[in-house]
């Protein structure tokens, strides 16, 4: 292997006829809110099977705080709404696709309320809707003040389990889908799954859905809870799928920094609520930066940040929440957070540092959620729809996860079938690595720290080009390994897509949305081009392929591996699609 680009197709070496099998007609891979929801979309008609890495409530979902972004108040409407996740996404936005999104949310919020989910009243029964970055009005709902997630999953994981044709596999570890051939846009067949009780099984399925969410785990810092390990982008680039906008990680302004703690999530709707960032020596910065002070872009209060650290040193500013009477009821579960470091939000500053959020990219899909592959859909945080653009709209993706995953669901339920799910006969035959043996933790600490230093929220394309010759080396020892455990199958997941996105953002060559390019001091900064395009990768490919919608898929538009189009610098309002 020269480059993580040569990524073998499979991970493990196997005979599928040689394992337990297991049939349906869908097959969900995510309990997420993408995932939960596009299986109670699907169990409309057929058979559904939904696959959990963890525990079905151990997912980004469940940890999501604000809450769901959605034009139902009377103040508010669609059309504002659209507006500030179009001026978030830095002109990067498929308009098509946040026009559905938006348009669909409050129906799909409201679906929601009607199965039982509980959101935040007042006395007088009327929902509280809190304010976030970028949002120029107040229309982010909320349950339990900061539970947000708990509720939504609560919820669905009570729908789904109402569904006596959805069958849910908690601990089902997914290594990889099984595609008809190793040849371009091969059909999915299902996946191979590993259980630490039952070890390796086949789930085969006539429909596919994609709903593994994110990546923050290739960051040293991140919000992201332990099994956002990239797992899903990794096994779909193996399988050929098209993967979009890696480069565009969102970084969370502030996220709770003490040494040796996780990087508990301190949420915007905090500021929404009027905390303050102060320097060090006390002076409230964002004023200064942009107009919407702490409420603006998250791209901006992240760079501001880091600024501030560049500038007087120490490896956080603070959040002064102090004047917040009501800290306590309306972010309880942060209260307790705080509390059990001693911090008393009433009379302490809280230190606050950004970590790694949200991946924008992913795999690419259009409204109905098909990617390139037949037979695979992708929802989520996992997919890349154009919703988000450049940087995501702050509570968008709860939203998108609703009304995508209800898509996802349709599309489904409508290829379900009488004709019986067949096997296949899948081999996949891997030569023994004559590498040494690898210390995997030191491995996945290299590749976090690195991802941090290197490909994180202020980039230069010699630390990335530094962080590509890294993994391309890194992955010689690593990518040819056969791992029997979970650990390493994540460590070679987190190895691809840490590589996707260093070499993704080295190739874009200006700084747009959440990707902050700094030029080298020999060169100047290169302008923005007045219409970005989109970055997109697959496997065996060394170069992206640029478009300027994600939405629209059309294998027969997509030019031969080998002559790849380059984004062009000079004329950049070209495009191929
Ligand atoms: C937050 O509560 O700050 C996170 C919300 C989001 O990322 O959408």
């Amino acid at each position: 292997m020269n480059s993580i680009f040569d990524t073998r197709r499979y991970l493990i070496p196997f005979r599928t006829g040689l394992l337990p099998q297991i049939f349906c007609d869908t097959l969900v891979l995510g309990s997420g809110v993408a995932g939960l929801r596009s299986a109670i979309g699907s169990s409309a008609k057929g058979q559904v099977i939904v696959c959990a890495k963890d525990s079905l409530d151990h997912t980004n979902t469940a940890w999501a705080q604000g809450g769901i972004a959605g034009a139902m108040h009377r103040d508010d409407t669609v059309e504002a709404h659209i507006a500030d996740t179009l001026t978030a996404g830095a002109g990067l936005c498929d308009i098509d696709a946040v026009d559905l999104i938006c348009r669909q949310g409050p129906n799909r919020i409201q679906e929601i309320i009607d199965w039982g989910m509980q959101l935040d009243r007042d006395e007088s029964g009327e929902f509280l809707v809190g304010r976030e970055g970028g949002h120029n009005a107040s229309r982010v709902y909320h349950s339990g003040g900061d539970a947000t997630g708990i509720e939504l999953q609560r919820t669905l994981i009570d729908k789904a389990k109402s569904k006596d044709n959805i069958r849910l596999f908690d601990h089902c570890f997914v290594i990889d889908l099984l595609t008809q051939s190793n040849k371009e846009n091969a059909p999915v067949l299902g996946a191979m799954t590993w259980h630490p009780k039952y070890g390796l099984q086949v789930i085969w399925a006539r429909t596919t859905i994609l709903a593994m969410g994110g990546a923050g785990q290739v960051y040293r810092e991140t919000s992201n809870p332990r099994v956002a390990t990239a797992d899903g982008i990794a096994l779909a680039y193996r399988a050929g799928a098209q993967i979009a906008d890696m480069e565009f990680i969102q970084f969370h302004p502030t996220t709770l920094y003490i040494p040796g703690a996780a990087r508990a999530l301190i949420s915007e709707a905090v500021r929404g609520e009027g905390a303050h960032l102060l320097d060090h020596a006390g002076h409230r910065f964002m004023p200064e930066i942009h107009e919407l002070a702490e409420l603006a872009p998250r791209d901006v209060v992240a760079s501001a940040i880091v600024s501030q650290l560049a500038q007087q040193g120490g490896k956080h500013v603070w959040l002064d929440c102090r004047h917040i009477h009501h800290f306590k009821s309306r972010f309880p579960g942060i209260y307790n957070t705080l509390q059990s470091f001693e911090l008393d939000p009433a009379t302490d500053l809280i230190p606050v540092h950004p970590a790694a959020h949200y991946a924008i990219g992913g795999v690419r899909t259009d409204l109905r959620t098909r990617t390139n592959l037949p037979n695979l859909l992708a929802v989520g945080e996992v997919s890349c729809t154009g919703l988000h653009g450049a940087n995501r709209l702050a509570s968008n993706s709860l939203l998108e996860g609703l009304v995508m995953g209800a898509i996802a669901g349709e599309e489904a339920a409508n290829r379900a079938d009488t004709s019986p799910v067949l096997p296949s006969q899948t081999v996949s035959v891997i030569e023994h690595s004559n590498h040494a043996e690898l210390d995997l933790d030191d491995v996945r600490s290299s590749l976090r720290s690195t991802m941090w230093i290197n490909a994180g929220i202020e980039r230069t394309p010699t630390k990335l080009d530094d962080a590509c010759t890294m993994f391309d080396l890194w992955g010689r020892y690593t990518l040819d390994k056969i791992f029997e455990v979970p650990e390493g199958w994540e460590v070679q997941n987190m190895l691809t897509v840490g590589a996707l996105i260093a070499r993704a953002a080295l190739s874009r060559s200006h700084s747009i949305g959440a990707h902050q390019l700094i030029a080298d001091p020999a060169q100047s900064q290169p302008s923005s081009p007045q219409n970005p395009l989109h970055s997109i990768w697959t496997r065996g490919s060394t170069s992206p392929l640029y478009t300027n919608r994600i939405s629209t898929i059309d294998n027969s538009e997509i030019p031969d591996s080998q002559q790849p189009i380059a984004e062009p610098k000079s004329n950049p309002g070209v495009s191929n699609n």
